[in-house]
């Protein structure tokens, strides 16, 4: 581990709250050996142990990749109730071996069928910001159970009971309730209380949250499980299950009915691509903003010798931050959901373009927000959670793939008799032109609420390749916004800094979003010389946790595979 690791701990903590100080011990003190692991056969990194054993036990029965990630992906929905789950949705991201071929799984959310680009606004037209965040009209129809499904009809080769046994067993048999866990239900739980099935489930008499330690059983979720295991499809999206969703959405103001539910639909879109230095990046193209923008920031900084500069040194920072900003603002001005607008992907991802933003950048001067043209507005409170799991196996195949409910514990409603808890994830709309979402992003006209459109993400399930071909890099991470950049500074660390994956994955994170006009630095943070040389050009700083938690997978030049969950997190790699 490299020296700055160490060496800046000290000094800042002092200077950052509870979440920095808990992950700057973490990354500090956890074992290398405790979030990497080495292996040739296959590889699993996701957010969580029992999700990593639930693919691991699918393995061992002779499943391939894919069986591997739709049990992951029933799993991690028990296991993170508060991150994911089968009232959400999410990308994956795939690399067929066989085939060459890379495929993106669009199972985003969908605006229920009544819904229209007013339905956040008060009478006076302005942001009704609890509406779009609590509550029956806060949710997309969920895509997860559809979009996974979708995965292993095409290529499962065990058959779905078998690959749903661990997500039934753990939502049955219950489980450990971990800190991450404990802190949201704490967090949330006065929202959680006014709803029935949600108290019922996650908080304990007099809404009290859960403690750690606790076990967390999840019943009506087994038998939801149970259904979609036995009817495929129709156990979620028709029946008693949407039925449910359906009148649960009714009684607490929403919107989607039984028809939106049967009418769901998965998209497989053309993956996005890119090189940086020879090698060729593949992500999610819209309704994600986030493979565009991590792909344009790697083209503009490929102009610029970052590695001479140092890998965290003030340059570098100034040189990426200001890429970060830029592309941040074409996100607010441009992105949406390119079934419904006009997304110019070609022309955001081309180096053309990158040269010209490349000229708005001085090499010490901090760019200003007036240097854009989108007005800039006041921001949300925010809150998160998501997760990412990455899956590589000895053959070549990879599957990278971010899953959400959007918030903590999404919508707060669970739908009675389901078990289900869903989204929140229409906040990702625009309320209206320049509305900001809960992580601060604005939003611009292709990104306005429109019946069955898709809310404009930032999650970048991503893929590299070297010249060669071959998947040597896979990772994603949750984090609302900051996924984008927490997923190009570990691409960046790598292939430019050269860094071993766990120094990349480990090392301090920064995040410009032009709006507002700040570098976030989250721990273990950068040194007081690198922070005032900043300061010097310009920035302002901001220390706070990133939030991200990066599962990557590295195939090595011996064969080797390795996979590296962030220390900061309680996720987990395992591979033989
Ligand atoms: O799609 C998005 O970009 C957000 N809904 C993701 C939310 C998220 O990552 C929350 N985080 N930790």
């Amino acid at each position: 581990m490299k020296v700055f690791l160490g060496l800046v701990i000290f000094v800042v903590c002092a200077c950052s709250g509870n979440k920095g100080i808990r992950q700057a011990d973490l990354i500090k003190n956890k074992k290398k050996s405790e979030y990497t692991a080495l292996g040739s056969q296959y590889m699993i990194s996701t957010q969580g142990a029992a999700t990593t054993q639930a693919a691991k036990f699918v393995f061992e029965r002779g499943g391939n990749i894919f069986d591997a990630a739709v049990a992951a992906s029933f799993a991690i929905s028990v296991e993170r109730p508060h991150s994911t789950g089968l009232g959400g949705g999410g990308f994956m991201v795939i690399h067929n071996a066989k085939t060459g071929i890379n495929e993106a799984y669009d199972f985003r959310e969908m605006a229920p069928k009544a819904a229209h680009s007013k339905m956040y606004l008060d009478k006076e037209g302005k942001q009704v910001t609890e509406r779009s965040l609590t509550g029956g009209l806060a949710s997309g129809v969920p895509g997860l159970v559809a979009g996974v499904l979708e995965v292993h009809n095409k290529y499962g080769k065990l058959d779905l009971k078998t690959v749903m046994k661990p997500a039934i067993e753990l939502a049955e048999k219950g489980m450990v309730i971990y800190p991450a866990l404990e802190r949201a239900m704490t967090a949330k739980a006065e929202k959680l209380c006014r709803f029935e099935a949600s108290k019922k489930i996650f908080l304990d008499d007099g809404c009290k949250p859960k403690t750690a330690g606790d076990i967390l059983y999840q019943k009506d979720l087994a038998e939801t499980l149970k259904l979609i295991a036995h009817k495929k499809r129709a156990g979620f999206y028709e029946g008693p299950v949407a039925k449910m969703i359906a009148a649960s959405q009714k009684k607490h103001g929403g919107l989607i009915t039984t028809r939106d539910m049967r009418n769901y639909l998965v998209k497989k879109r053309p993956v996005v691509e890119g090189t940086y230095k020879g090698y060729k990046i593949v992500s999610m193209p819209p309704p994600s903003s986030g493979g565009t923008h991590v792909i344009q920031i790697l083209n503009i900084l490929e102009g610029y010798d970052l590695k001479s500069l140092g890998a965290q040194s003030a340059e570098a920072v100034h040189l990426t931050s200001s890429a970060m900003q830029i592309a941040f603002a074409d996100r607010a001005e441009y992105m949406g959901d390119s079934d419904f607008a006009n997304v110019p992907v070609e022309t955001l991802v081309s180096k053309k373009y990158a040269a010209q933003m490349r000229e708005r950048i001085s090499l010490d001067k901090a760019l200003s927000s007036k240097d854009f043209p989108v007005p800039f507005k006041e921001l949300a409170k925010e809150s998160d959670h998501t997760t990412h799991f990455t899956i590589m196996d000895g053959k070549g195949n990879v599957v990278s793939s971010t899953q959400t409910i959007n918030g903590w514990f999404g919508s707060s409603v669970v739908a009675a008799g389901t078990g289900v808890v869903m989204n929140n994830e229409m906040d990702d709309f625009a309320s209206h032109i320049g509305g900001v979402n809960l992580f601060g992003a604005i939003g611009g006209k292709n990104n306005l609420v429109e019946p069955r459109k898709r809310p404009l993400s930032s999650m970048s399930p991503s893929i590299v390749f070297n010249k060669e071909g071959v998947p040597v890099l896979a990772l994603g991470t949750p984090s609302g916004t900051r996924i984008l950049t927490c997923v190009m500074q570990t691409i960046l660390n790598v292939l430019e800094h050269e860094m071993p994956l766990w120094e990349a994955v480990a090392a301090t994170r920064y995040h410009h979003q032009w709006s507002p006009e700040e570098i976030r630095i989250g721990p273990p943070f950068f040194s007081t010389e690198v922070e005032e040389k900043l300061k010097s050009m310009g920035h302002k700083i901001n220390h706070k946790s990133l939030g991200c938690s990066i599962q990557a997978i590295q195939r090595q030049s011996d064969g080797s595979i390795l996979g590296v969950s962030d220390p900061r997190g309680e996720g987990m790699s395992y591979g033989i």
